[in-house]
């Protein structure tokens, strides 16, 4: 799909604001594609395109789910966390994304794994760290992808704030994010 077409999709499916971050997020993750030796074109594209489903229908979300063999863990989280596998499904089947780089970065960018890849490493910060973000903490993680260039770090630092604040809400955990606590935890320098 090319940037304008994706632009144009996004635009007309979410309101202003969240297309509005989409955009940050695909300026943020093309910067740090320039930083850590990522495809460009790729990180854009994934940027703009991972909050697609954001506001779709939970239950159209969960018959992705069914038709397409996702984790069936799904089932049991809200939107929030099924709007990332769900948009990259949508992609991949419906729009022709065939890119395996984009489909996890899209699947995974709320709830992380063990051994992203790249692209995927990079939307997950992205998105986290996009310029309007101001959430406590978010200067940190800045500079450990800025100035110290080091994106296991901010993974973890990410993954372990978004596992304190999850707790605080006494909301679910889904197992791939414990996972990738443990594996940057383990990979981290
Ligand atoms: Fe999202
Ligand atoms: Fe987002």
């Amino acid at each position: 799909m090319k940037h304008k077409a994706a632009l144009k999709l996004i635009e007309d499916k979410l309101p202003k604001k969240r297309y509005e971050h989409s955009v940050r997020v695909a300026e943020t993750a093309k910067e740090m594609a320039g930083i850590f030796g990522a495809n460009r074109d790729k990180c854009y594209l994934a940027g703009i395109l991972h909050d697609y489903s954001k506001y779709d229908d939970l239950g159209s979300m969960y018959q992705y789910v069914t038709k397409y063999n996702l984790d069936s863990a799904l089932l049991a989280f809200n939107s929030e966390l099924l709007h990332g596998p769900v948009a990259a499904t949508i992609m991949r089947f419906e729009h022709g994304v065939k890119d395996e780089d984009i489909y996890y970065a899209i699947a995974n960018h709320t709830s992380g794994r063990p051994q992203m890849l790249l692209v995927e490493k990079i939307i997950y910060v992205a998105d986290y760290i996009e310029p309007e973000r101001d959430q406590p903490g978010v200067g940190e993680i800045r500079k450990l992808v800025f100035e110290d260039k080091n994106l296991d770090l901010a993974i973890y630092e990410i993954t372990k704030m978004t596992l304190k604040h999850l707790l605080k809400k006494n909301r679910p955990i889904y197992n791939r994010t414990i996972e990738c606590y443990n594996y940057y935890n383990m990979v981290k320098e």
